[in-house]
């Protein structure tokens, strides 16, 4: 068998490629290039898919955050409690909104927001909570509402990596006030370029993002306050569209070749992804935890396994986030499992067999070292 990439986009391309192709040109000979009907009717399917009544497509998932975060009147003087082990794109957004992010914990099982660890990060300032689905595992959403509701806090869902999730029964996304989707195209759920969004069940909030997102208007031409310019590209939104359908049979592909990985890891020293009764991960990523990270990494590479890690620096510990003040060391389980992680091939297009010899790779390197 030939080496096993990491990803292999151009597969779910090949697979829809006539649709995709039909949609792309429908749009160019449309004449309509912005907003509009294709970006309105794929805004309602997402929505659906999500539990929500509204969704508001943006240029991309970091924007979906930063808009939710506006449209919310989060801004300066606000503190917003989040994770430090995520995507960069969460933090920025709390900080282009103006706000400070206040960092905690994550669960040592879940890799998510530790409800147990909010009410050390609370203060009177605190304005909104964004817990992130990281790798397709939702984070534990009971606690972190109850928590928000006694204090009148809004929770915003970061979904970036968890599209088709379900937490107690309810899709991710549907369960905050506020819940930011990306469709970057190595999601689940993947454009053929950025693109996002923000859904809500909240009508007003709803409104206010479709204002924010191009320019604050209501009317055309009238800024009523000051938006950006994030629009969900209409050429994305039709591609999307003929994929939305496929997204639970991937998401079964998925959780599948997870299965096999995890049956075919289980004598290794590999620490494997948790599963909960009350969650249904999608893996988005595949990520493990192995005492001998980078010398396994390195034996994978050489025999033409790609890997990644997610993340190799916690947000709190880079340089553009050092002078919010957070020491090495305030956030243990964050910081330890970074020498630990590595995220393997997982995409629903990967064969049985491709699972079988990535893993048969980390059994040779067990036996190989000993
Ligand atoms: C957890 C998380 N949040 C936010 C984002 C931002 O999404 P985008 O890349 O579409 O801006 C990403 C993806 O990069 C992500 O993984």
């Amino acid at each position: 068998m030939s080496g096993i990439p990491f990803l292999n986009l151009k597969a779910q391309y090949e697979s829809l490629k006539s649709e995709i192709d039909a949609a792309a040109a429908r749009v160019l000979a449309s004449g309509w290039y912005v907003l509009g009907p294709e970006v309105e009717a794929f805004e309602q399917a997402y929505a659906q898919m999500a539990g929500c009544e509204f969704g508001v497509g943006t240029g991309s998932g970091t924007e979906a955050l930063h808009l939710a975060l506006l449209a919310a009147g989060v801004g300066p003087g606000d503190e917003v409690i989040t994770v430090s082990h995520t995507a960069v794109a969460t933090v920025a957004a709390i900080r282009l909104a103006g706000a400070r992010p206040a960092f905690v914990d994550i669960d040592p099982r879940r890799y998510t927001l530790n409800p147990a660890e909010l009410a050390r990060a609370f203060n009177p300032r605190t304005r909104a909570i964004i817990p992130v689905h990281l790798y397709g595992q939702p984070a534990d959403m009971a606690p972190i509402m109850e928590f928000a509701r006694a204090r009148n806090l809004l929770v915003i869902e970061d979904c970036a990596q968890a599209a088709g999730a379900r937490y107690q029964n309810q899709p991710v996304g549907a369960i905050g006030h506020l819940a930011a989707h990306s469709f970057y195209p190595t999601k689940n759920l993947g454009a053929a370029g950025d693109g996002g969004m923000v859904t809500t069940n909240d009508a007003a909030l709803a409104r206010r993002l479709r204002a924010l997102r191009q320019y604050g208007w209501r009317r055309r031409y009238i800024s009523e306050e000051t938006g950006l310019n994030s629009r969900l590209d209409p050429i994305q939104a039709a591609i999307l569209a003929v994929k939305l359908p496929h997204l639970p049979a991937w998401n079964a592909a998925r959780r599948r070749l997870a299965a096999r990985y995890r049956q075919e890891l289980a004598s290794t020293q590999a620490i494997l992804p948790a599963e909960f009764p009350d969650s249904e991960h999608v893996y988005h990523l595949f990520v493990i935890r192995h005492p001998r990270r980078d010398a396994l990494q390195r034996y994978l590479r050489a025999q033409g396994v790609g890997t990644l890690i997610h993340y190799p620096l916690p947000v709190h510990l880079q340089p553009a986030h050092r002078s919010l003040g957070n020491e090495p060391g305030s956030l243990p389980i964050s910081e330890g499992l970074v020498a630990e992680i590595l995220s393997l091939p997982l995409y629903p297009e990967l064969s049985e067999a491709g699972v079988s010899r990535v893993a048969q790779v980390i059994r040779d390197f067990e036996e190989m070292a000993g």
